[in-house]
């Protein structure tokens, strides 16, 4: 068998919605192998679909076809650590773990960029899926067709720490919130906030990242689906984050935080505490830099 290992991912980091993203050192893993037939087994708790409508499933299938390669079935054991229907990139997992793990076992017909493109194609949007095969900071430009980007790493200096809901958030519910058209000077509020977010990560100017992640496209309408999100983001900046965030759809928020903050998890647990909110766990990640990893088991 294969192992494809894939990063979770925050999309939009803001302001820059359908376009920036990041991956974070949280992995699915996924081991792939021809079979005559389909066999799925979930390798933790996770419950997953065993027939054709596993989603790394089907989409290895349709690799295969897109490829003019006679699919023979599959036999697909994976664990999935990445949280689902959170906002940290979990669909996007299972598309890119489907085209990277297809393409390794036909013998790699198609390279990096193309599968980019596939994945943002069957996502609809390229700011989960790109930096989840590419790894670090990943601006996007989607096309409709190809995906015109630019990866860099950032700093292990930072930490990236999620506060996540025991309840999902599915992005189509999401996205229906958001309006059909929007004011031209919003549109200048989030487009200029956007490039500041993808120089200031990179360049580590964080000092500017609280101005960069405001945003007016999607958060304001989002949050009101979040029960007490305005208070964690409150919160996460009286903790002395730089930058907080919906992350992707949400309805997980993201903390952006000096790595070198000792007490910000103690300091922002104790204040959601004290507020009486309950069912919200605190994960520290880190950036992941180098994207999906295939190893031969
Ligand atoms: N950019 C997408 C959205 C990310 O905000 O709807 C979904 O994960």
């Amino acid at each position: 068998m294969i192992k494809v290992q894939i990063p979770a991912t925050s999309a939009n980091i803001g302001s820059g919605f359908d376009s920036l993203g990041l991956a974070l050192n949280l992995y699915n893993d996924v081991h792939l192998a021809e079979h005559d037939g389909i066999l799925i087994e979930s390798l933790d708790q996770t419950r997953v679909p065993r027939t054709e409508k596993n989603l790394i499933y089907r989409t290895a299938k349709s690799l295969y076809e897109l490829c003019g390669r006679p699919f023979p079935g599959l036999h697909i054991k994976q664990t999935n650590n990445i949280p689902m229907t959170r906002g940290l990139g979990s669909s996007s997992a299972c598309i890119v773990g489907g085209l990277v793990g297809a393409n390794e076992l036909m013998g790699k017909p198609l390279c990096v960029s193309e599968l980019v493109d596939i994945a943002a194609q069957l996502e609809g949007h390229p700011d989960n899926s790109t930096p989840a095969i590419l790894g670090g900071l990943v601006t996007s430009v989607f096309d409709g067709k190809k995906v015109h980007c630019v990866k860099q790493q950032i700093a292990e200096d930072l930490k990236f720490v999620t506060f996540i809901p025991d309840f999902e958030l599915k992005t189509e519910v999401a996205r229906q919130s958001l309006p059909k058209q929007i004011d031209h000077r919003d549109a200048v509020y989030n487009l200029s906030r956007a490039a500041l977010m993808s120089v200031s990560l990179y360049s580590g100017s964080y000092e500017n990242l609280r101005v960069a992640a405001d945003d007016r496209l999607h958060q304001p309408y989002r949050l009101g689906l979040i029960p007490h999100a305005g208070k964690i983001l409150d919160i996460l900046y009286e903790a002395g984050a730089y930058a907080g965030y919906i992350s992707g759809a949400g309805p997980t928020l993201m903390a952006i935080v000096d790595g070198s903050a000792q007490s910000f998890e103690a300091d922002a647990k104790a204040a959601i505490e004290q507020e009486g909110i309950l069912g919200w766990r605190i994960e520290t990640r880190q950036i992941d830099n180098q994207g999906t990893q295939v190893f031969v088991d």
